[in-house]
């Protein structure tokens, strides 16, 4: 998503993880966000007013008792002209004033007189992270509807092992595109395969097919626009992939399942992609050679079904599963057959025969598939297919309350 005009107040306490607070306000004004930084006294220990003000391109607050700060806008104003209050790093000392409701400097002043909504990014110690006090800190702050990202485990700068660090810039970033995306989709998370694979004979040859990208590209903005968090994984297409989706790119289907099974859990997920139904069982590591004694044959080996693997994984199984069926005859036949035999939920079968124009072109013409029956969806262009099928995915998801 977007964060082009969003308004970001961003709290840097006074923690090591603060240098990473100098990244996450270059990724938010790479995503169009407005940042302006409020520095801890704490927080200007680790990283100086200069270097936040020079990434976020505006001056730094600091200061309650700054009495021009006061005449020109005012605590109050600043805290309420965000769309978003972000505090990274969430010290347990800041955690810990936030709960309890004191107003000692600027930071805490603001987030007590603020409607705006709070997100923080916890780091410390993981001893800190794991005493009792802190957990209630934490779950008092989750019941006054502050969300939280973070912390995730790993070496700690104090050379101890757990959970404590900060979550990374991007993924502060994700958390803040959900926390402010709106629509029936806000707060879901949608994985979205597109494109086709190229599966490698050697070094400078594969075995591909001729899907571009459109459907699926034009699903994962449709998705977006009605505020999902995306994750577009695609392969090699030719028409470019949405904005503001988290995107992974791969070449091959093995690439392509793997990269699906990171992004879970999700709430949807939508098999756009045309993957190659095989790969060569041993790419050669050089260039093949023509001629006597070269090679003639192909020894191909099955990929495996990213869409029936997932639909069939039982626990953490997303709610709705979606699979296209490009077909050439006997498409319904085919496409009610194919559902059952991957498992999945819904599957949109379209006819791909040369003479319709629809592999690599701008129009689609779809039947949606589901254990109810099924329903025609006539000839249209690729987006707005998707837009029926994105808000037919938000009404699925939205009455299973899923
Ligand atoms: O079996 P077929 O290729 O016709 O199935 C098409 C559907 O299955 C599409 O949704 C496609 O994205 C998905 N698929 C997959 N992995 C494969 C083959 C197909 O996810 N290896």
């Amino acid at each position: 998503m977007t964060l082009a005009g969003k308004h970001i107040l961003l709290i840097v306490g006074g923690g090591i993880a603060a240098f990473k607070a100098l990244d996450l306000v270059r990724r938010l004004r790479e995503r169009g966000a407005v940042v302006t930084p409020v520095l801890t006294r704490a927080g200007s220990e680790f990283v100086t007013e200069l270097s936040l003000s020079s990434l976020a391109g505006c001056r730094v607050y600091s200061d309650l008792w700054d009495l021009t700060d006061e005449a020109e806008m005012g605590h109050i104003q600043l805290s309420r002209a965000a769309d978003l209050i972000v505090v990274a790093p969430a010290t347990a000392n800041l955690m810990a004033n936030m709960a309890s409701g004191h107003a000692h400097d600027l930071a805490t002043t603001l987030l007590l007189a603020t409607d705006t909504p709070v997100l923080i990014a916890p780091a410390m110690n993981v001893r800190m992270w794991e005493y009792p006090a802190t957990r209630r800190n934490l779950a008092v702050l989750q019941g006054d509807g502050i969300a939280v990202v973070g912390p995730n485990e790993g070496d700690m700068a104090c050379g101890e092992y757990g959970p404590g660090r900060m979550a990374e810039p991007l993924e502060i970033v994700d958390a803040i595109a959900a926390r402010l995306a709106s629509g029936p989709l806000a707060g879901r998370h949608v994985i979205v395969t597109s494109g086709p694979t190229h599966e490698p004979i050697d070094p400078v040859r594969y075995i591909a097919n001729r899907s571009s990208g459109a459907q699926g590209s034009a699903l994962g903005a449709a998705l977006r626009d009605l505020g999902a968090t995306v994750t577009f994984v695609t392969g090699p297409a030719s028409v470019a992939p949405p904005e503001g989706v988290t995107l992974v790119r791969v070449e091959t289907a093995a690439e392509m399942l793997a990269a699906v099974r990171a992004a879970l859990p999700a709430d949807a997920a939508i098999f756009a992609a045309a993957v190659a139904d095989w790969r060569v069982g041993t790419a050669a590591t050089q260039k093949l050679k023509k001629g006597p004694g070269g090679h003639s044959t192909l020894d191909l080996a099955e990929n495996p079904d990213i869409l029936a693997s997932v639909a069939r994984m039982g626990e953490g199984r997303p709610a709705l599963v979606v699979g296209f069926a490009a077909e050439t005859e006997n498409v319904l036949e085919h496409a009610r057959a194919k559902r059952l035999r991957k498992g999945c939920d819904w599957i949109l079968a379209n006819d791909v025969s040369p003479g319709t124009g629809i592999m690599g072109g701008t129009e689609n013409a779809l039947t949606l598939v589901t254990q109810d029956g099924s329903e025609d969806w006539p000839r249209d262009t690729k987006i707005a297919l998707a837009r029926k099928l994105a808000r037919r995915i938000a009404d699925h998801l939205g009455a299973r309350g899923a």
